[in-house]
């Protein structure tokens, strides 16, 4: 009887996934509700013809040489692909794949409850009333920025970019970008948005929202330096990866009013917080949520065991990154 492929799941997924991999293939799970340490994932590896790993797992030259030559996929269960050394998985011909599109809707959902949330002090209001703070309406209690109308910098124009472009419509606000790739003028037309320099984007926004990948080119694109020069009214919103916005400068940068608030979902470090940013009252934390809705959730790993099934039975994965290696 033929052996069927070894797959590594590092982490439990939405059970149709476990259900459809276990079908065909020979799956080890790591089912309890934590991550996969080093070593834990170093020795899990071995010999296995796919690996289907989080965002929260590095996955680099020595755990794919730890798999052995018989590694056939790296499939992310993410969009984002920054935790997988790619140089490493092409140089050694392993297709990396990720779940793009199916959580574009949904974390772009949340960049705007986000964008929302800081212009208009929402989670500030929500501690006010916690602790029985609340003394009555008043002229200038708490006043907050004008979404609508407002100037919106999208810093990166992709298929969650374009997204948060498309909502902007109902606010009538006026949109700028920033993005090295050439976007169309259909496309342009169709969301409104107007192509900008970066310091343009960092001097006439009212609010910038991120929406490009962690890459050498990006990290650390937001440093004290660009706040300084960003109107002080203003707020920044990052849905995509914490290391874009140096973090401790974001905090300095908040504390001293350099700009007026922020709304994060992502960490430079994650799970943890640069020093002092959960003390300040005009920042906006969540915890991780882009894409953590039950549909999305459900739909990333559809798409993650599609990757590893087409990689296994030697088909094209769907949703490769290194296309070079096919
Ligand atoms: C991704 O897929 O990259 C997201 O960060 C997950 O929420």
């Amino acid at each position: 009887m033929a052996m069927k492929p070894k797959v590594l799941l590092t982490r439990l997924l939405p059970e149709g996934a476990v259900i459809r991999l276990s079908e065909t293939c020979d799956l080890d799970v790591n089912r309890e509700d934590r991550a996969l340490t080093r070593d834990e994932l170093l020795a899990g590896v071995r010999g296995m013809d796919a690996l289907l790993c989080l965002l929260t797992d590095t996955v680099d030259g020595p755990v794919m040489d730890a798999a052995g030559s018989g590694l056939k996929v790296i499939a992310n269960y993410a969009v984002g692909f920054n935790n997988v050394d790619v140089g490493a998985a092409t140089a050694r011909r392993i297709p990396v794949t990720n779940t793009p599109d199916v959580l574009t809707d949904a974390t772009a959902d949340l960049a705007w409850t986000l964008i929302m949330s800081t212009m208009r002090r929402v989670t500030e209001g929500d501690r006010t009333m916690r602790a029985g703070q609340f003394g009555g309406w008043a002229p200038l209690f708490m006043l907050g920025a004008e979404v609508t109308g407002a100037t919106l910098g999208l810093y990166g124009l992709g298929r969650i970019g374009r997204a948060v472009a498309r909502r902007a419509a109902g606010f009538r606000m006026r949109i700028l970008y920033h993005d090295p790739a050439p976007i169309g003028p259909d496309t342009e037309r169709e969301l409104g948005a107007k192509r900008a320099d970066f310091e343009a984007l960092l001097a006439e926004s009212d609010v910038i929202s991120i929406h490009v990948p962690l890459t050498d080119t990006t990290r650390h694109r937001f440093t004290l330096a660009e706040f300084a020069r960003m109107k002080r009214t203003a707020h920044l919103v990052n849905t995509s990866r914490g290391g874009i916005v140096k973090e401790e400068d974001l905090a300095a940068a908040l504390r001293q009013g350099l700009i007026a608030g922020a709304g994060l979902d992502v960490y430079e470090n994650e799970p943890r917080m640069a020093p002092g940013l959960a003390n300040l009252g005009n920042v906006v934390l969540a915890p991780h949520l882009g894409s953590a809705t039950f549909p999305t959730r459900t739909n990333m790993a559809r798409i993650a065991v599609d990757n590893v099934l087409a990689a296994v039975e030697g088909r094209r994965p769907p949703n490769c990154v290194n296309p070079e290696v096919l």
